[in-house]
């Protein structure tokens, strides 16, 4: 069975540790929240007092961290004090360039990087069944698969290092551009005097369906699970969709792309997200409601 380190223990990574322990793996873990910590410890694993001693005699390292520039700095740590060969998982959703860079700096020392950032949010990490996009070397992938498996339902081998975090953003750019088209074309349709039920009825069987429109739909009524039911509590907070935005859109300029649906998704996301804390990213229709005037015609 192998020795983990896992750093880390949000909203995701508390219950994907916490699943690992379940798993019967031997968890060193670390957070520098001590509600985390107490939460990681009620859960079996042994909290560190520091991020290195989490690397340190391990086989797997897992981070889950909020940003690459975080990502960077524990490695920067961590690196030097684990055992040449092990097996760093960054599963924290980050620049490609970051993923990249982490990648490079943990093989010029003899690690095995992958990165493997997830969907399926903390409902998801919670019941272990998150889908994770894989980057890095095969043979590290087929040595990682099982230890994925334990907090995840669907784990894809998407390509070499920083490949994982391009599907995870392309992905969520194509989201978040979709959740905005369905909610001007429900916006026009309530305009032009077409119920919610009426749209989806004909919508979700036809050409302009979608997951955003058939899983997540934004208005109350046709998907009784989806967010707009219970006021847009999250679900997949605004900040996060923002968040994900920001690096497709990053990457969208690095890589001298015409995307311009995917930077106006970001701007418009990113401006949501300063007036609107807090709530699901399919809050998105009630701005595009609010900034629209009366009939002109
Ligand atoms: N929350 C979601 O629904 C979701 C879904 C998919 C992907 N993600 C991605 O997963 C990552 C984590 O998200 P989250 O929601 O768990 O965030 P979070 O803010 O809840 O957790 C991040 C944790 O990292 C800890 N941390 C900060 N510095 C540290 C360090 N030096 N060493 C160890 N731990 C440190 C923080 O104390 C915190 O507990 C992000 O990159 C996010 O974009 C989140």
């Amino acid at each position: 069975m192998k020795k983990i380190g896992f750093l880390g223990l949000g909203h995701m990574g508390g219950p994907m540790a916490a699943n690992l322990v379940k798993a019967g793996y031997e968890v060193c873990a670390f957070d520098p929240a001590p509600a985390a910590q107490e939460r990681a410890r009620a859960d079996g694993a042994t909290v560190m007092t520091t991020a290195r001693e989490a690397a340190v005699d391990r086989d797997v390292v897992i981070t889950m961290l909020p940003d690459g520039k975080l990502v960077l700095d524990v490695y920067a740590e961590l690196l030097p004090a684990a055992e040449p060969g092990t097996l760093f998982i960054d599963c924290s959703t980050i620049d490609v360039a970051d993923a990249k860079a982490a990648a490079a700096q943990a093989e010029a020392v003899g690690h095995r990087p992958l990165d493997a950032p997830v969907s399926g949010g903390v409902a998801g990490a919670t019941a272990g069944t998150l889908t994770f996009m894989v980057g890095g070397a095969t043979a590290d992938f087929a040595e990682a698969r099982e230890v994925l498996e334990v907090m995840g339902g669907k784990v894809v081998h998407c390509g070499e290092a920083g490949v994982g975090q391009a599907a995870k953003i392309c992905n969520n750019m194509l989201l978040g551009i979709s959740m905005i088209g369905l909610s001007e074309a429900l916006v026009l349709g309530e305009r032009l005097g077409l119920s919610h039920q009426s749209f989806f009825d004909v919508v979700s069987t036809a050409s302009g369906q979608s997951w955003a429109l058939t899983s997540y739909c934004p208005v109350p009524g046709p998907v009784p699970a989806s967010p707009a039911n219970h006021d847009y509590q999250p679900g997949f907070a605004t900040a996060l969709m923002s968040k994900d935005l920001t690096l497709a859109a990053n990457a969208l300029r690095a890589n001298g792309i015409d995307g311009r649906l995917g930077q106006l998704a970001a701007a418009i996301y990113e401006r949501f997200n300063h007036t609107d804390v807090g709530r699901d990213f399919s809050a998105i229709i009630t701005d595009i409601r609010d900034r629209s005037g009366e009939d002109t015609e």
